[in-house]
C-alpha cells in the first residue's frame, strides 16, 4: 500500500502543470482534489499539496495511475487526458479505437500535445454514467443485449483462423481440481472443435463490468481500449459472463438458460459459424482458456495460466450446479 501511495505520490507532482491548484486525497490508484479543505490533515501522508494554477488550459482535478499511463479527468468533466511515457503507445490506442468504432460506442479520441516532456497525451470524451456493475439491476439484460448486437456488427470483420498449437497439450499435463478436471474432460472434445481454426477477430479484449458504462439515457458506452488483440471471434461477447461480481452471475445464469440465444445466433452467423445452444457451457469454457492463453499470459508460467482457468471453471460450474442446466 505504501509503495502505491508512494508511485501515486511520484505521479502527481510529474503531472502538477496541468493539475488544478489545491489539496489532493490519495486512494488506492487514484488522487482526487478535496473540495472541502481542512488544515487538520496537512501532514497526512495521503494528502498532496499543488500550489499555483494549471501552467495552461482548464487543468484536471483527479488522477488515476495505471501501469503505464495515467488518466487526468478535466475539471468540467468533458474530457480525460491519458499520459503515456511511449509514443508508440499513444499510436496503438488511437490505431485501436478506430478500429472498435465502427463496431461498438466508444468515447471519441484525439492524440494532442502536452505541456509535460517526456509525456505523450491522448484526450477522449469524458463518458458520464455508471460501471455495469453499479447499475441499476434492471440494466443489466439490456445493456447486455445493446453490447451483444456491437458484437455481432464486429464478427462481420473476422480475419484468420486460431491455431490452438499445444493449448490442450499443456491443459491436458495440468492436475486441476477433480471437478474442473472433470468438467473439461467431459467437454474436451467440444473445446477442441470450437476452438480450433475458430474465425480471429480482432476485439475488446477487456469487456468487463467496469468497461461498459450505462449512460442516464440507458445507452451502452465502452471505454478502455487499451488491449484490443486477436481472440475468438465470441470471445468479447462471453468475457462479460466469467466474472464473479452479481452482475456477472445474474448475466451467466441467465444465458445458460438461454435467455441471449437470439443475439448469440447473430453474433454467430456475422462470424460465417452456427450458434449451437446445447453447446452453451463449453463456449463459456473456451473463453476461459482463451483467457488463459492470451499473449499476456502466455509467456508467464504455466501456473499463472492454470489459475486464471480454474477459477474460471469453477464459477460455471457453481451456476451449472444451482438447479439450472446440468453439465
Ligand atoms: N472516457 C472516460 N470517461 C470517463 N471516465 C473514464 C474514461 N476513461 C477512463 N475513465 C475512468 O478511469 C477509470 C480507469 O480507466 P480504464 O481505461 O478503464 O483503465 P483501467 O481498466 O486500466 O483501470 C475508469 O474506471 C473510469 O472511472
Ligand atoms: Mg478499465
Amino acid at each position: 500500500m505504501l509503495k502505491a501511495w508512494w508511485r501515486l505520490r511520484r505521479a502527481l507532482s510529474e503531472a502538477t502543470p496541468l493539475l488544478q491548484a489545491g489539496d489532493y486525497w490519495l486512494e488506492e490508484g487514484a488522487a482526487r482534489r478535496l473540495v472541502t479543505d481542512s488544515d487538520n490533515w496537512r501532514l497526512h501522508p495521503r494528502r498532496f499539496r499543488i500550489t499555483g494554477p494549471p501552467s495552461s488550459g482548464p487543468g484536471y482535478d483527479t488522477v488515476i495511475r495505471r501501469s503505464g499511463c495515467l488518466i487526468l479527468l478535466g475539471e468540467g468533466r468533458d474530457h480525460v487526458l491519458r499520459l503515456y511515457r511511449d509514443q508508440g503507445e499513444v499510436d496503438r490506442l488511437m490505431t485501436n479505437s478506430r478500429w472498435l468504432r465502427p463496431a461498438f460506442p466508444c468515447p471519441a479520441a484525439e492524440t494532442v500535445p502536452v505541456e509535460l516532456p517526456g509525456w505523450f497525451g491522448v484526450r477522449e470524451d469524458f463518458v458520464s454514467g455508471r460501471i455495469l456493475r453499479d447499475a441499476a439491476s434492471n440494466r443489466w439484460v439490456p445493456i447486455y443485449r445493446k453490447f451483444l448486437g456491437c458484437c455481432a456488427v464486429n464478427a462481420t470483420r473476422c480475419e484468420g483462423r486460431l491455431e490452438t498449437k499445444g493449448w490442450f497439450n499443456e491443459l491436458d499435463s495440468w492436475s486441476s481440481p477433480p471437478q474442473v478436471h472433470q468438467l473439461l474432460s467431459f467437454w474436451h472434445d467440444e473445446l477442441v472443435e470450437i476452438l480450433d481454426g475458430a474465425p480471429l477477430l480482432r476485439s475488446h479484449g477487456d469487456a468487463h463490468n467496469g468497461n461498459l458504462i450505462v449512460t442516464e439515457e440507458g445507452d451502452l458506452v465502452v471505454i478502455d481500449v487499451e488491449r484490443v488483440e486477436a481472440q475468438p471471434f465470441f470471445f468479447d461477447a462471453l468475457s462479460i459472463l466469467r466474472g464473479s461480481e452479481e452482475v456477472n452471475q445474474h448475466l451467466r445464469r441467465r444465458y445458460l438458460s438461454g435467455l441471449f440465444d437470439n443475439e448469440l445466433m447473430a453474433v454467430w452467423q456475422a462470424a460465417g459459424e452456427r450458434f449451437w445452444p446445447e453447446l452453451r457451457i463449453p463456449y463459456l469454457l473456451a473463453v476461459a482458456v482463451c483467457h488463459a492463453f492470451r499473449p499476456q499470459f502466455a509467456d508467464g508460467p504455466a501456473h499463472r495460466r492454470q489459475e486464471k482457468l480454474v477459477k474460471a471453471v469453477q464459477k460455471v460450474q457453481a451456476d451449472c450446479e444451482s438447479g439450472r442446466p446440468s453439465c
